[in-house]
């Protein structure tokens, strides 16, 4: 068979529009799909046969079904020049913060998700709405020209806020808060749920950021103590698989915080103390790019990568101003 080998460009660019389009899916159990949040050809492309199973989809029908959906996106072994190609489409957004641009080697990336750290009051909330806005501009500015998608589980998310920074980025607030989808997740439980079901979301309004702040709040206050650790870490690798795939599946930018505790650095006996970001491993593994915000005096902040794939340890400072997160050099 001399079938073509697929142009990267078209990667995304699914042959079946839809769940029901695909072979193996009635309406029962595109209605059964649709109940677990499997709501786009996308997404199914890359579920796994045993989270199909466990919604009581018997396991020939569900690898038809995934197959189809991966065969659909042409995802299959591709050689290295070619990956290459396809990284071509991994693309990297402008934080609205030359700084901060700067520090993360021109932005952040999309199909991967990055980590904003740090204690109260250091700038993650600030920073967030920012990136909210931020997505939306042209691609020439540095946005991705996308909406965002944004839970907020602490309710600290503020339009009139927003309002400033779209102005000072040069956008008409108005309709930036028209691309902000927004939702207060109340539970650990509710925002895995609002992440399991939003994929539709996420394609119907071009979205090209998901912002979760906070990560670990709930799930740090609802599993308390060590006899709840291993639930608590199951849950939230769920969680954060769940995230990763939607970055990787849409090329989208995936943003969370975390916060820190005081850590006492074992390896210096009473030695200083070292703040540390919650999750332990499970965070650790899932995220791409850890940065830690520290509190300078006043409105002063100073940004740290802490772990990237390719980026050196740096550091720069920016401020929280009226008109949003902007660089030391103003
Ligand atoms: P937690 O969620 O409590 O862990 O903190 P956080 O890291 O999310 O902090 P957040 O992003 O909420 O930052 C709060 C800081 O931003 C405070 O120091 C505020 O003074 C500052 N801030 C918030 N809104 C404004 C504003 O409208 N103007 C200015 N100039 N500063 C603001
Ligand atoms: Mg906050």
């Amino acid at each position: 068979m001399d079938e073509q080998r697929p142009d990267p460009r078209d990667f995304y660019k699914a042959r079946y529009q839809g769940v029901e389009d695909l072979p193996g899916v009635g309406p029962a159990i595109a209605t059964r799909l649709a109940g677990a949040g499997w709501k786009t050809v996308q997404s199914l492309a890359t579920a796994t046969e045993r989270e199909l199973s466990a919604i009581g989809i018997g396991e020939v029908t569900a690898e038809k079904i995934i197959t189809a959906a991966r065969k659909s996106l042409e995802i299959k072994f591709i050689k290295g020049d070619e990956l290459a190609k396809l990284r071509a489409d991994m693309t990297q957004m402008t934080t609205g913060c030359a700084a901060l641009d700067r520090l993360l080697g021109g932005g952040l990336d999309t199909k991967s998700i990055t980590e904003f750290s740090g204690e109260f009051g250091s700038g993650k909330s600030q920073v967030c709405q920012q990136l909210a806005v931020a997505v939306q501009l042209p691609v020439e500015k540095g946005g991705l020209d996308g909406a965002c998608l944004y839970i907020d589980t602490e309710g600290v998310f503020r339009p009139e806020r927003v309002n400033h920074m779209a102005k000072y980025l040069g956008l008409n607030p108005k309709e930036a808060l028209k691309k902000i989808i927004y939702a207060e997740a109340f539970t650990s439980e509710h925002q895995t749920v609002l992440l399991n079901n939003c994929d539709d979301v996420i394609k119907d309004n071009g979205v090209r950021l998901i912002v979760v702040d906070s990560l670990t709040a709930h799930f740090r206050s609802e599993y308390p103590g060590r006899e709840t650790l291993a639930p608590r870490q199951q849950n939230l690798n769920k969680f954060l698989h769940k995230l990763k795939r939607l970055s990787q599946a849409f090329n989208a930018v995936a943003v969370v915080t975390n916060q820190v505790v005081a850590h006492p650095d074992a390896g210096y006996g009473g030695g200083p103390v070292q703040p540390k970001a919650i999750g332990g491993h499970v965070v650790g593994h899932a995220v791409h790019t850890r940065i830690y915000l520290r509190k300078g005096r006043e409105n002063l902040r100073i940004a740290k990568i802490m772990v990237s794939p390719f980026l050196p340890i740096g550091e720069t400072p920016f401020r929280i101003t009226g008109e949003g997160i902007v660089g030391d050099e103003l």
